[in-house]
């Protein structure tokens, strides 16, 4: 089983994963910026990390925009962000529906990592865009559970990354 971990990443959280995970399976781990779709067709296994940005996974139209043409890979994405992984209405319900419009297709598997947001790392246009994202949450009338989070993970500071998470995925990376 040829196996690659392809990642994108911003501010480093993902990259991270990716090498525990390479490391893990005896793999490489490669840059997304260096890698072709036509590059991928040696592999049996695609390993694809990347960092969650307002709900969208950084860079992965790479996988499904050419899903046609991995159809017979076994996928695996992986999504690092701040939102705490077991409020699975958001993992499940709403990153789902902005990343994959027609569903997970049958091949493909996602997990998802808790990562990094260290406030004086962001770029302005980051910063900013927080700042606007928790202003309009902020003013909705009767804010919903998932509405409170979410204005509260603006604010979110730190390294929250955990290398026993990724003992699952791997788990399954190995599986036949
Ligand atoms: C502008 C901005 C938007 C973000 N949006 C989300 C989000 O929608 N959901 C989430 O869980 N985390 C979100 N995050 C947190 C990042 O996903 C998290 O920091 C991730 O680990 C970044 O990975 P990277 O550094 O490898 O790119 C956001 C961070 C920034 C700066």
């Amino acid at each position: 089983m040829k196996t690659i971990v392809i990642y994108k990443t911003k501010y480093g959280s993902t990259k991270t994963y990716a090498e525990w995970i390479a490391e893990d399976l005896g793999c490489e781990a490669v840059d997304v910026k260096s890698i072709k779709v036509d590059d991928l067709l040696g592999y049996d296994t695609i390993i694809y990390g990347g960092g969650l940005y307002a709900e969208i996974i950084n860079g992965v139209t790479l996988i499904t925009k050419n899903i046609e043409k991995l159809k017979d890979k076994k996928i695996i994405i992986y999504t690092t962000g701040i939102t705490p992984t077991d409020v699975r209405a958001y993992y499940d319900g709403e990153v789902i529906e902005k990343n994959f419009k027609k569903g997970i297709p049958e091949n493909v598997k996602i997990f998802n990592f808790l990562g990094k947001m260290v406030q004086s790392e962001l770029t302005t246009v980051h910063r900013l865009a927080l700042v606007s994202l928790k202003k309009i949450m902020s003013a909705k009338e009767n804010p919903s559970d998932m509405i409170k989070l979410l204005v509260e993970l603006c604010d979110a500071d730190g390294d929250f990354s955990d290398k026993e998470s990724i003992a699952p995925l791997v788990e399954y990376a190995k599986e036949k």
